[in-house]
This record gives C-alpha cells, structure tokens and sequence, in this order.
C-alpha cells in the first residue's frame, strides 16, 4: 500500500553530503547562513550535518539546532550507539529534530566493509532504531546501497526498521547505479512486499553518476515516494545529489503529471543557489538545469524573435518564478536587428537617434570581434557613431600595425572619403604613434596630441576600451572619442574623430571666407 501522504517533503542534504564532497569543511558561521536559508526555501527538512564526525560538526549542528527555526533539523548517525547518542545531544535545541541513522546493507558492505552476516546487520539496525527512537521521536533509517542490496533482504530490512519506530525509510542509490525503470520496480517491490510499508514515509536519496538522480527521484515519487532527498546546486559525493531546484522545478513545472506539490519557496531558489554556490566555492556550470547562468539565456536569433513576441515560446517556467528578474537576451552577432534595437530602445535611445541599418551594421562587427555584447557595449557604440555620420568625412577603412620588442613600429592606413581609398605607412614610437603618423600622410594635417586617456567600458579580456584625446591643430582645440575592443584601433579611431573635426573646421572656415 502506498503513503497517502499527498505531498512531497524536502529533505535538504546540502550541509551533510554536500559538505562532504567540498574540499574543506564550513565553518559553524557558514553551515548556519545556510541552514536559514534553506529555512526561508521552505524546505522541510535539514540535515544539518554528522555530529560524530568532529567537533567542529557537532558544534554546526547544535547552532542550526538551536537558531534555525521552522525546518524539521537531522542530524547523520552510523548505526552505532555512540553514533545516535551524540547526534541526539546535538539536536537537543531543535523544535523539531529528527535522527537519521544508516547502515550499509549490499554485499559489498555487509561482506566487503563490515565482515558481518546478514543477520549481524539486521541486529544492528534494530538496536539503533530502538535506541534513536528512544532518544528522538522522529528517526529516519537509510539501508544505504539499497539500490544493490538483495530484494528479499531490503524487504527484511525495511519491515524491521518501521516496526521498530523509523517513521521515514529512505531507499539510498548510493552509487548513482539505478535507472529510472529499475527504480520503480524496487518501489513497487518495497509497497508491494513490506507489510507494515504505510506506517512509514518512503524517502529516496539518488546520486548522480550517471545523471540519472533526478529522473530517479522523481520516478521514485510517481512510484509512492513522498521524501527526496536532495542538495542545493545537485552538491554530494562525486557526481553529486539529486539536484534540489531540479526535482522541485519539476514538481510544479509539470504539476499535470505529479499531482504532489512540495512546500518549497520557489522564489527563494536563486538566492539559495547563489548562496550555497559563494559560501561553497563551488561554481555552478552555466548550462545547469533551472540555476545555470544560462537557464533563461536566449542566444540564436530565432529564439530571441520568438521570446519578444510570445514569451513562452522558449521558456517552460518564468525566471520570475526562481527569483530571477528576467530573462537574457545574449546580444551576439546570431541577434537579429529586432532584438538589437529593442535593446537599445529599453536602454532609453529613442527611434530618432538610431540609424537602424548602420548602427545594426556596426553591432554585427562588434559581436563578431568580441562575441557578447553587453549593454554599455551598445552605448558605446552609440556614443561614437558622431564620426561615421557625416558624409564628407574620413573613415577608417583599415589598419594594419606591427610592433614588437626587436620591431619598429609600423602602421599601415586606408582611409576612404567621398568614395575614393587613400593607403600610406608610417614609421613611429610606438603603435599609435605610426598610426597616427600613417594617417598624417593621407589627410596632410599637423596634429599634435595633447592629452590621451584609456578607459575601459566593459568587463573581461575581451572589453572594450575608450580613448579619449585632446589635440591641437592650426583650426583649433579638438576632442576625439573611439571605442574598439583593440586599442591601437580605439586610439586610430579617437584620431580620426578629431581628423574629421578638423576636416568639417577647415570647410567652415573657407564658407566664411568666401561668403565675406
Ligand atoms: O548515499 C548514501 O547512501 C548516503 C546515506 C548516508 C543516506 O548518503
Ligand atoms: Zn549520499
């Protein structure tokens, strides 16, 4: 008979299995930071840790214990009475506490670890849940490795753990070896089999070797289960847990298909998963299910087409729903100019000031050169159309410099006006330098430059950079702003700017000339 129980608990295993897989232990401070916000997640339960293994565990538990309120706190026992005894102690401050003591019940553990005999391990188990119970009301007992374990045995294990007081028994894959099918069939077995099976909850607790923990659990829970045991970020020995936001974004995603709905803040996920990530140092791969940085990140064009105009085209759940604000449209050289522009418009340019197909044009040769372009990527480039908007005006149609230690530096232009191409090179102190010299040929002005300002506006290896100059020519003061992700380019560009200043400054002056 299955647990009626028309809800899934959570039981959260981050600060226990997660914590061991990390390569140093939490401090109590930061087993604590997380435990409350495992609180505000709203899971149900939390297995704070393993008060025998250490002093300093035992002390992290006993805080959670004593300041965490709402979750149901556990702690980790062995099947061995000091084991029980002192993770009692430790819990003592909890409102709510529950012991969860296992033993190893495969082969392998029974004959390989321990060197005992079936019945020595049922012995085992009955002593420790008779002596949980006497210490805690609520206990948990884990046959660990039942997912290798014999299925008459677990049957026996499981029957002997409820009738001596578990009221959860969870069906470890230790290993990370089960499938979604074999899975199933053991839960059939164990409610088919067990007689005393609706006294308890049938909890289940997958790792992830060979990816499978999450559709196990959930298999697990269309089977009868109503616990999962599972970790923030999907942390746990070697492959991990099953993945918290996995199973319970699945839960309500496709509520049609399990009809047992978790308690879980969902809200709240991102800030747990941020949390537990920075406390943990352990990053989280973008492409993670539900909390990867790319979860709600639209790339291709098509995609992004589709999320303006109908946004669950391309997303099954809301970013809302996690915690998320929004979206992200990765502006990249697969954008269409729809997207593009509607960036710019929400970054405030009104439709007046955009040259819809120059400034598209630009933006694909920004992303083919650095890939992501980022907001102020698309203000910079805004910023520095001034110099490519007048007709009469020089561009820069290519450069080409080489420097180096042993090298002098060289630079060859080719500036284009009024649809004709100037080439010339020059030699300088440095790559700017014969770049500007190289410009010099072409244009015939004396420029001298004043002042020269780098800056960075975006972020990374790839970002792009602002020269601002001041330069002085016969005409005048001028200013030249260019923006490149190359700086050698940024600076050609900045010089250019003010070539052009001077250029529109020399035209104005002969006007007035011959009008006078
Ligand atoms: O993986 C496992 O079997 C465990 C038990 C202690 C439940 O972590
Ligand atoms: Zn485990």
């Amino acid at each position: 008979m299955k647990n009626d129980n028309n809800r899934v608990y959570i039981f959260d295993t981050t600060l226990r299995d997660g914590e061991q897989a990390l390569p140093a232990s939490l401090a109590a401070d930061q087993k604590n930071r997380i435990a409350r916000q495992l609180a505000r997640l709203g899971v149900d339960i939390i297995e704070a840790g393993f008060p025998v293994s250490s002093p300093g565990d035992f002390e992290a538990v006993q805080r959670i214990a004593r300041e965490v309120k709402g979750p149901v706190i556990c702690g980790l026992a062995r099947a061995i009475d000091n084991d029980i005894i002192s993770c009692a102690k430790a819990l003592k401050p909890a409102a709510r506490k529950r012991i969860h003591t296992f033993v190893g019940t495969s082969p392998m553990h029974r004959q390989g670890i321990m060197h005992k005999s079936k019945e020595d391990v049922l012995a085992m188990i009955k002593q420790s849940v008779k002596l949980a119970r006497r210490l805690c009301d609520d206990v948990e007992f884990s046959p660990m490795d039942a997912g290798r374990t014999e299925d008459d045995y677990l049957c026996a294990v499981v029957e002997l753990a409820i009738a001596q007081g578990a009221r959860t028994v969870n069906i470890p894959d230790t290993v990370g070896y089960t499938t979604p099918e074999l899975f199933a069939l053991q839960i059939d077995m164990l409610f088919n089999r067990v007689p005393n099976i609706d006294k308890a909850i049938i909890s289940v607790h997958c790792h992830n070797d060979l990816g499978m923990a999450t559709a196990n659990s959930l298999t697990a829970v269309s089977h009868g289960a109503r616990q999962i045991e599972c970790a923030v970020n999907g942390l746990g020995e070697r492959a991990g847990n099953t993945a918290l936001e996995e199973v319970v974004m699945a839960i309500a995603v496709r509520g049609d298909i399990f009809k047992t709905p978790t308690r879980i803040n969902t809200q709240e996920i991102m800030r747990t998963s941020k949390l537990v990530r920075d406390i943990c140092n352990m990053p989280v791969q973008p492409n993670k299910a539900v909390v990867g940085g790319n979860a709600f990140a639209h790339s291709s064009g098509i995609h992004q087409d589709g999320m303006l105009k109908v946004k669950n085209t391309f997303e099954i759940m809301t970013p809302q729903s996690i915690g998320l604000k929004d979206s992200r449209m990765n502006l990249t050289s697969r954008s269409g100019s729809h997207m593009v522009l509607s960036r710019l418009k929400q970054l405030g340019y009104a439709d007046a000031e955009i040259d819809k197909q120059a400034f598209y044009q630009r933006f694909i040769e920004l992303a083919d050169k650095k890939g992501t372009v980022y907001d102020d990527d698309l203000v910079a480039l805004m910023e520095s159309k001034s110099s490519e908007d007048f007709k009469d005006s020089y561009t820069l149609e290519y450069l080409n410099v080489s420097s180096g230690r042993k090298t002098i530096p060289t630079a060859t232009v080719r500036l284009g006006l009024q649809g004709k191409i100037f080439q010339e090179a020059a030699c300088g102190d440095g790559a700017v330098d014969a770049a500007t010299k190289a410009i010099d040929r072409v244009t015939g002005f004396k420029i001298t430059v004043e002042d020269f300002k780098l800056s960075a506006l975006t972020e990374g290896r790839e970002a792009q950079g602002r020269v601002t100059m001041i330069a002085r020519a016969a005409e005048g003061v001028f200013t030249g702003i260019g923006t490149s992700t190359d700086i050698v380019e940024a600076s050609a560009l900045a010089y250019m700017d003010v070539v052009n200043k001077i250029a529109r400054m020399k035209k104005f002056k002969k006007k007035i000339v011959i009008r006078n």
